[in-house]
């Protein structure tokens, strides 16, 4: 059966918020790099891989159900944080609306009755428990540690050994994983 064109337009805005988020996540990289804390810095640069892997997972299904990509502008992110608590401030914020437009695309397949699309979106869901989850963790560690150099240098090395999921290219490029 193919898309409808109400879900593939969601789907479309969706590859677009997904990679707004990657480009957000990317300034973050940078404001980190800057701070010189390259431990906070690559746990950024593994969520704009990751970011970049959820849009690519939706262009291959909206592919595969025949549906056509288009992609949209991606606004430049602001860039400047006052604190590096702001700065997971934001990105905790930013998952919360990322989770509602989730929420609101499983919805859209359910009114659709488009069960393929609702399959395939609860892989979303589920990640984004894990998102915000763990940006919730780093949040309050960075509120009980900031102003302590120490603390925040163990942290900035537990943050450098975040690694790219093993799945990611392969998803991004569209291959089978199993
Ligand atoms: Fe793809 Fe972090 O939401």
């Amino acid at each position: 059966m193919s898309i409808e064109k109400e879900m593939k337009d969601a789907i479309n805005d969706q590859i677009n918020f997904e990679m707004e988020s990657a480009y957000l996540y990317l300034s973050m990289a940078a404001f980190f790099e800057d701070e010189e804390l390259p431990g906070f810095a690559n746990w950024m640069k593994c969520q704009y891989m990751e970011e970049t892997m959820h849009a690519m997972k939706l262009f291959n299904f909206l592919i595969e159900r025949g549906g056509q990509i288009k992609l949209k502008t991606i606004s430049a992110p602001e860039g400047n944080w006052d604190s590096y608590s702001e700065v997971f401030e934001e990105t905790l914020k930013h998952e919360e609306f990322i989770t509602s437009k989730i929420n609101k695309l499983v919805t859209l397949s359910r009114k659709l009755e488009d069960y393929a699309s609702e399959s395939f979106l609860m892989w979303y869901v589920d990640e984004q428990v894990e998102e915000e989850d763990s940006v919730k963790k780093i949040l309050t560690k960075l509120n009980r540690i900031e102003s302590n150099a120490n603390a925040l240098y163990q942290l900035d090395s537990e943050l450098s050994s975040r690694a790219l999921s093993p799945l990611a290219v392969p998803t991004i490029m569209g291959q089978p994983t199993e």
